[in-house]
């Protein structure tokens, strides 16, 4: 039997009668048909504002400290209701999908504005207000959740491969997977993706429904991308990577383990399918150590 999840997802796209409406009435109906609790944010249907500003959080004519005083506030419980209310979802979730369309390599900006604003000093990131612990990466305060990016994009397969023009999809959305995802103590999936999206027909469609349908089904099951542990040994206190590691090598290949994900594990719509570089080194035996 299924364990039943509550699974936030998260959509930007101004059209519900377009690919991405499609994909995402076709995700969410197939998750609750498997029993799943669903929550949505679908950006544009609210009417999402994605600027951050001291708009009810300092007074007008105030100077806005955006770090400090967005921590303030969300210690205070004086953020805007609309930014508590995506927090509470985000608490709630065991799993965000986070769908969009791939617009100038990265997401639109009213979703790259609901992280912004919900994402915030002592919520997501910085120190614990509680205990002051520092909030990153193994130690991030939504460890445990799931995060699965779904998009769509102009270009080609192959031109998000290894070897594509347009950099390899994992790495392409780097910063949302790691830096956003994993950085929060998030367990980032590999990306789904449907690459030439402008050239779908009835047959593709269908095909993509599925693979987006078998995804889903291993949302809590799937390996997630091994990105490396802050605080374990991998990096100096400069957050670089620490030179016995992966000796001589660079890129941001590095910051993954060799092998967490390989053998069997990986998804049947992994765009990043073969992308596991030689750059993708093991660990030192001193990890390796730590970690037992
Ligand atoms: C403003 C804009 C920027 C885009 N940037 C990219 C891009 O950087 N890379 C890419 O492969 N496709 C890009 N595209 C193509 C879209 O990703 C593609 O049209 C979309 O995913 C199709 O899905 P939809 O029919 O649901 O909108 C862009 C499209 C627009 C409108």
């Amino acid at each position: 039997m299924t364990t039943k999840h509550t699974i936030l997802w998260v959509s930007a796209h101004p059209e519900a009668e377009s690919l991405n409406g499609s994909l995402r009435a076709d995700g969410i109906r197939h998750l609750l048909q498997a029993g799943h609790e669903i929550i949505e944010s679908d950006l544009y249907g609210m009417g999402w504002d994605p600027v951050l500003s001291g708009d009810g959080i300092v007074p007008p004519g105030d100077h806005f400290r955006v770090t400090d005083d967005t921590r303030r506030a969300y210690i205070e419980a004086k953020l805007p209701a609309d930014v508590e209310r995506e927090q509470q979802k985000i608490l709630a979730a065991d799993a965000v999908v986070v769908q969009f369309p791939l617009w100038w390599y990265g997401m639109p900006a009213i979703l790259k504005g609901w992280f912004d604003r919900v994402f915030l000093s002592g919520f997501a990131f910085g120190k614990d207000p509680h205990d002051g612990r520092r909030l990153r990466f193994e130690n991030g305060p939504f460890a445990g959740k799931r995060a699965l990016v779904v998009t769509t994009l102009g270009d080609r397969p192959a031109s998000i491969g290894p070897r594509g023009k347009s950099g390899e999809l994992t790495e392409l959305l780097f910063g949302l997977l790691h830096g956003t995802f994993a950085y929060t103590g998030m367990s980032a999936l590999e990306p789904f993706a449907v690459p030439s999206a402008d050239f779908t027909d009835a047959e593709s469609y269908g095909d993509h429904q599925q693979q987006l349908l078998r995804r889903l089904d291993g949302l809590f099951a799937e390996p997630a991308i091994p990105y490396r542990p802050q605080f374990q040994g991998d990096y100096t206190d400069q957050w670089e990577l620490e030179p016995s590691v992966c000796p001589g090598e660079s890129g941001l290949s590095i910051h993954r383990t060799a092998t967490a994900t390989t053998g069997g594990g990986r998804p049947p719509n992994g765009s990043a399918r073969g992308a596991r570089t030689a750059a993708a080194c093991a660990a030192p035996p001193k990890r390796a150590t730590q970690r037992s």
